[in-house]
C-alpha cells in the first residue's frame, strides 16, 4: 500500500483522511496518512472545440437542396465534459446576448438528448457536466449552435474514450442541429466541424450530402453585426416551408435565381472578385427580403455598412434578428464600417472569412 505523505497537517490534501502515523523529524512533524486510489486522484476531462461561421451564400435555399457557401470564422467554442454523479449538467459560460441563454435553454437540452441517443449512451444511467465556453459568442446567426453540438459531442467522445472520425462528430452534431433548426441542412454543422470556406449541397434523398473545400488566395476582412434580437431558427426555416408550399411559383422562381447566384458567388470567390463578391451578397440579401426572412434592424445595419463602403451586406444565417456580415476587405475599411455600427450603439465582430 502507499501512502501520502504531509509535514503540516494543512499542507495534506484531505486532513480528515485516516492518519496512519506521525514523527518528528527534528524540523517538522511529518504525518502519515492512508493514500487514496490513483484513480481518485486523476481527474479526466473531455474536452472539444467547433467553428463559429458566417453564411456567404443561400442560407434557408439550402435546406431545400439549393446549393450554399459558408466560411468558419477564427472563433470557436469550447466545451468541457467530465463524468459525475448528479445526471446531465450544463453550465453555459459563453458571452451571450441578452435572452439568448434563457431562450435557447430548453432547444439545447433537447439537442444534448439527441446527442446522446445518437452517441448510443442511456442519458438515464449517463451523468456527465458539460461545461462551454471559448471566444465565440452566443448570438444569432453566427453558427453558436452548430459549433456547440460539435465542441460537446468531441469532448463526450473524449471522455467516454470513443475514437470518432469528423465524419461522425459531423452526424452527431447534425442530429443534434435539429432540436434549434427542425429541419437543418447540415451547412452549419458542416462548417462548424471542418472549419475552412465550404461549398455545401445538401442531398435532399438522404444520401451523402456534398462537402467540398474552396480555397481563395487570401483571407478577406469581414464586418459582422448583431441587432441583439435573438431568433428562433426552427420558426424561420418552418416558415419559409410554408410560404413555399403556398406560392411555388414565386419561390420556384427566387430558388432558382439562389442557385445561379451561388455558382456564380463561388466562380467570384475563386477569381477573387470581391467587387462580384460583394454585388452578389447584395442580390442574394435581396432574394433573403422577397422570402421574407430579414427584419428592420437587419435592414439598418445592412444599409450602413453598405453607406460606409462595404463591398457587399447581407444577413447572415436564419434571419428574424440575429447577425448581418459585410464585405469589407482590409483592414481600414473593416475598422469604418465597425466603428459606424459600434457608433450606432451595436456590437460587432471584426474577423476574417477563407482563414
Ligand atoms: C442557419 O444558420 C441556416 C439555415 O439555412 C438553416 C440551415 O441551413 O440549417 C437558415
Amino acid at each position: 500500500m502507499s501512502h501520502l505523505v504531509a509535514y503540516k497537517l494543512e499542507n495534506c490534501p484531505s486532513p480528515s483522511r485516516e492518519r496512519i502515523d506521525e514523527f518528528d523529524s527534528g524540523t517538522h512533524t511529518i504525518y502519515l496518512f492512508k493514500s487514496l486510489e490513483i484513480s481518485d486522484l486523476m481527474v479526466s476531462m473531455g474536452r472539444g472545440f467547433g467553428f463559429g461561421k458566417v453564411i456567404l451564400f443561400g442560407e434557408h435555399f439550402v435546406v431545400h437542396g439549393v446549393p450554399g457557401i459558408a466560411s468558419a470564422i477564427d472563433l470557436t467554442t469550447e466545451a468541457e465534459v467530465q463524468k459525475t454523479q448528479d445526471g446531465i449538467t450544463i453550465k453555459d459560460e459563453r458571452r451571450s446576448a441578452k435572452g439568448y441563454t434563457e431562450k435557447k435553454r430548453t432547444q439545447q437540452k433537447e439537442s444534448i438528448q439527441r446527442m446522446l441517443e445518437t452517441m448510443g449512451i442511456d442519458s438515464e444511467k449517463t451523468s456527465l457536466e458539460i461545461r462551454l465556453g471559448g471566444n465565440l459568442p452566443s448570438f444569432s446567426g453566427i453558427g453558436a449552435s452548430a459549433a456547440s453540438s460539435v465542441a460537446i459531442t468531441k469532448a463526450i467522445a473524449e471522455e467516454l474514450g470513443m475514437d470518432l472520425p469528423d465524419e461522425r462528430i459531423n452526424e452527431i452534431a447534425y442530429e443534434a442541429e435539429k432540436a434549434y433548426a427542425g429541419t437543418p441542412s447540415g451547412i452549419d454543422n458542416s462548417a462548424a466541424t471542418y472549419g475552412g470556406l465550404i461549398w455545401f449541397r445538401r442531398n435532399l434523398s438522404g444520401g451523402s450530402n456534398t462537402i467540398e473545400r474552396l480555397s481563395i488566395r487570401q483571407p478577406v476582412e469581414v464586418v459582422i453585426g448583431n441587432t441583439r434580437v435573438v431568433a428562433n431558427t426552427k420558426e424561420m426555416v418552418a416558415g419559409v416551408a410554408e410560404r413555399k408550399r403556398e406560392n411555388p411559383e414565386k419561390y420556384d422562381q427566387l430558388f432558382s435565381r439562389a442557385e445561379t447566384l451561388a455558382l456564380e458567388a463561388r466562380k467570384a470567390l475563386e477569381d477573387y472578385n470581391l467587387r462580384e463578391v460583394g454585388r452578389l451578397m447584395n442580390e442574394n440579401h435581396g432574394l433573403l427580403q422577397e422570402i421574407e426572412v430579414s427584419c428592420e434592424e437587419l435592414d439598418y445595419l445592412i444599409n450602413l455598412a453598405r453607406e460606409q463602403g462595404a463591398f457587399g451586406a447581407k444577413l447572415t444565417g436564419g434571419g428574424g434578428g440575429g447577425c448581418m456580415v459585410s464585405l469589407t476587405p482590409g483592414k481600414e475599411l473593416q475598422e469604418s464600417v465597425a466603428q459606424a455600427m459600434e457608433k450606432k450603439g451595436f456590437e460587432v465582430l471584426r474577423v476574417e472569412i477563407g482563414v
